[in-house]
């Protein structure tokens, strides 16, 4: 018994490395650095965006704001435009505000520690220990869409309703100790590899959640209004915005709301603005 686990990690670990080794995305900007600052951005932006289109957000975003300081002292408007492209500006929003909180609490330096870095704002436990890992090298234990699909295919196959709590057991048992930061890089390609061989297994999982429809949804309203105060400059009235958009008032009194809530934007005499 105890010889075919071991062989069973060992296999595993074999298909993972092989993978790697093989066709690894070793040049991926954010896997050149150990740098907290850079990995923390690129992760935000990874969190819902697919990896080719992250490339060339990051590299201007982290040339134009090298450090958390810098980011902490940037105009909203600089933040925002940078994120064009990438949807859910509200992650930009949060990650400056997490940039602030850092410099003010932590003299600029992220702090190495799992509950802190969960306590701000836009870092859930997956970003908070993937930083620790990509930083630092650490030995932790996470999961994430690409890796949920590896341990769904390769250790629950045929089950449905999986759990991460399930999950997350073997997912430490099969991590390879000596050098995390690879591992992990190395079962996300392995994960990303298999969306395209195999029937999302990540359906099976109690994790997975679909990404709605986008077109007409209310988060592309959001990107629209986004969009039209960059490029003004200035306030915008709420009736243009309507028709700008073609929404009616009511829809356009929520969405606003939720935008107000998010800190994106401010409503003074039915003037809209950013924040
Ligand atoms: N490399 C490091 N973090 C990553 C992520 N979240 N997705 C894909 N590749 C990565």
């Amino acid at each position: 018994m105890q010889k075919k686990k071991e062989t069973t990690k060992k296999q595993f670990r074999n298909i993972i490395w092989s993978y790697y080794e093989a066709h690894g995305r070793h040049d991926l900007p954010w896997r050149k650095t150990h740098n907290p600052y850079k990995i923390l951005v690129s992760e935000i932006m990874l969190q819902q965006t697919q990896v080719d289109r992250v490339i060339p957000k990051y590299k201007k975003f982290v040339q134009t704001f090298p450090s958390f300081v810098s980011l902490a002292n940037g105009g909203a408007r600089d933040v925002l435009l940078l994120w064009q492209g990438l949807g859910y500006n509200n992650r930009a929003i949060r990650l400056q505000q997490a940039a602030r909180q850092i410099v003010d609490m932590y003299r600029g330096k992220l702090p190495n520690d799992q509950s802190i870095l969960e306590s701000l704002p836009g870092i859930g436990p997956y970003t908070a220990s993937a930083v620790r890992c990509f930083s630092w090298n650490e030995h932790v234990v996470c999961i994430e869409t690409n890796i949920r699909r590896v341990f769904l295919h390769h250790f629950f196959s045929g089950q449905e309703s999986v759990s991460d709590k399930e999950i997350l057991p073997v997912i430490e048992k099969m991590i390879d100790i000596g050098q995390p930061r690879a591992w992990y890089f190395a079962l996300m390609d392995y994960g990303s590899f298999l969306k395209t061989q195999i029937e999302n297994p990540n359906k099976k999982s109690r994790g997975y959640t679909k990404q709605s429809v986008f077109n007409g949804s209310d988060r592309q309203i959001r990107g629209k209004i986004l969009k039209l105060l960059l490029a003004e400059k200035k306030s915008i009235k709420k009736k243009s915005l309507e028709s700008l958009l073609d929404v009616d008032s009511e829809r356009l009194e929520k969405i606003l709301h939720t935008m107000i809530k998010d800190n994106l934007i401010m409503i003074k005499n039915r003037n809209v603005s950013l924040k």
